[in-house]
């Protein structure tokens, strides 16, 4: 087959090459230069997609701008971001382009999935509308599917191939379609009957861990009043062979998914009437915790006769996940933030993260960051991180990761 891409980004590189990888043609396309020559050299900026991979997959994946590229294509995958705008609103506007554009180039007989988590209904009411501008029909002249993708970026053990692939078609033949194309590259495909099924089942997976994530959030603030160790009391629990499932508590929530996807839904069901309150509960929670996590580091320093004004403080780990580089919504981000204002000098460590501009700091070795510190925060625990030493060498730790937990020390606080 030939098969079209439409954004090159943590989900839509991984897909190109996965269908490059099954001897597809694939044209990829993006509107961003660098992520272009990057693939053009067969450079990889996602973790997920060593640059050997990408190397290897060159051969049959081309990366353009030109959408007129996919006038050849017999499927096109839409992988555009869906993030919020400033008043935490759905913010289609990278669809509605991508959209357009291939409204201009579509041709009779190609399929078209969306892949971009939405509310329920974006592909019927927006998508379509969009590309039946080319004069074409939906489910007629050509054909139109969504299927959620649920890649978890650093994850080895679930991988697009093993991982279930849910798809929802505008008619039969489109959801058939759309399930042969994903067959070549998932070993289990799902189908389930409209492509609202399939965005809300993706919006219901983020809502999930959002909830219960908050809801451990919340018991580790309880538990930092009453002193009791939040991290015993989860693994203690996770010990129930049925009916429970482990969450673990953290600095707040970060990535593309999970501070943004749940307002989708949120929004959407205002126009129902319906309040989501689940939703917008495990927001305010999570989007609390870094205020949390200052204070707990206000305390500690004071514990130690230090003012956060003027104290050295190492953050170890900056990403918002442990073997990733993504910054987007990270808690460190929050937290380096509110310590400046509050007068703390910063210093970071994160081997994922080389430079954080908005700071003017670049990423200095462990030891380097740990020198002349007053305090170290583990903010995010990246494989291979020498916590021992962290604990070692400053004078005080913060451990919001439970990483520590093996460890007895006098200098040591967790969350
Ligand atoms: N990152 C994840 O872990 C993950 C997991 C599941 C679902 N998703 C969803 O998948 C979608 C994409 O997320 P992502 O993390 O890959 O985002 P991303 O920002 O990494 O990649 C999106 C890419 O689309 C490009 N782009 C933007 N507008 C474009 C346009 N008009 N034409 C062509 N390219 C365009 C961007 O330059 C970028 O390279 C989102 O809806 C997200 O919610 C992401």
């Amino acid at each position: 087959m030939k098969i079209g891409v439409i954004g090159l980004g943590y989900v839509g590189l991984p897909l190109a090459v996965a269908f490059a990888e099954e001897r597809h043609t694939v044209v990829g396309i993006d509107t961003d230069p660098r992520k272009l020559d990057a693939v053009e050299r067969g450079e990889s900026y996602i973790e997920d997609v060593p640059s050997e991979r990408l190397g290897l997959a060159r051969q049959r994946l081309t990366a353009t701008s030109r959408y007129a590229d996919l006038a050849q294509v017999e499927a096109a995958v839409l992988a555009v971001p869906t993030p919020l705008t400033r008043n935490r609103e759905p913010d289609l506007g990278p669809l509605v382009a991508a959209g357009t554009e291939l409204s201009r180039v579509l041709q009779r007989g190609q399929l078209v999935v969306l892949e971009s988590t939405t509310y329920p209904g974006t592909t019927r009411e927006r998508l379509v509308p969009l590309l039946e501008e080319s004069g074409l029909a939906a489910g007629r002249d050509f054909n139109v599917a969504f299927s959620p993708e649920r890649i978890d970026p650093g994850r080895t053990d679930y991988t697009l191939r093993n991982t279930p692939k849910v798809v929802g078609g505008l008619t039969t033949i489109c959801r058939e379609r759309a399930v042969a194309l994903y067959r070549e590259v998932c070993d289990e495909v799902v189908e389930v009957s409209t492509p609202e099924a399939a965005e809300l089942s993706k919006l219901l997976e983020n809502v999930f861990r959002s909830v219960n994530i908050a809801l451990v959030n919340e018991l580790a603030m309880l538990c930092d009043r009453m002193g009791i160790d939040v991290w015993e009391v989860v693994e203690a629990a996770a010990t129930k062979p049925y009916g429970f499932m482990s969450f673990r508590p953290g600095p707040g929530m970060g990535g593309h998914c999970l501070p943004v996807d749940p307002f989708y839904l949120a929004w959407k069901a205002r126009e129902f009437d319906t309040p989501t309150e689940f939703i917008e509960l495990a927001g305010e929670v999570n989007q609390a915790m870094p205020y949390f996590c200052v204070e707990k580091i206000t305390r500690a320093l004071n514990d130690h006769a230090r003012a956060v004004k003027g104290s050295r403080v190492a953050m170890i780990g900056v990403s918002y996940k442990a073997g990733v580089g993504d910054l987007r919504e990270s808690p460190a981000i929050k937290i380096m933030k509110l310590l400046r204002a509050r007068g703390a000098e910063l210093d970071y460590h994160d081997e994922f993260v080389p430079e954080l501009p908005d700071f003017g700091l670049v990423s200095g070795s462990l030891e380097g960051s740990l020198e002349d510190a007053d305090c170290a925060v583990i903010v995010t625990a990246h494989p291979g991180v020498d916590i021992e030493l962290v604990v070692r060498e400053a004078p005080l730790v913060v451990d919001f990761r439970g990483v520590t937990r093996d460890i007895e020390a006098p200098n040591l606080v967790r969350l």
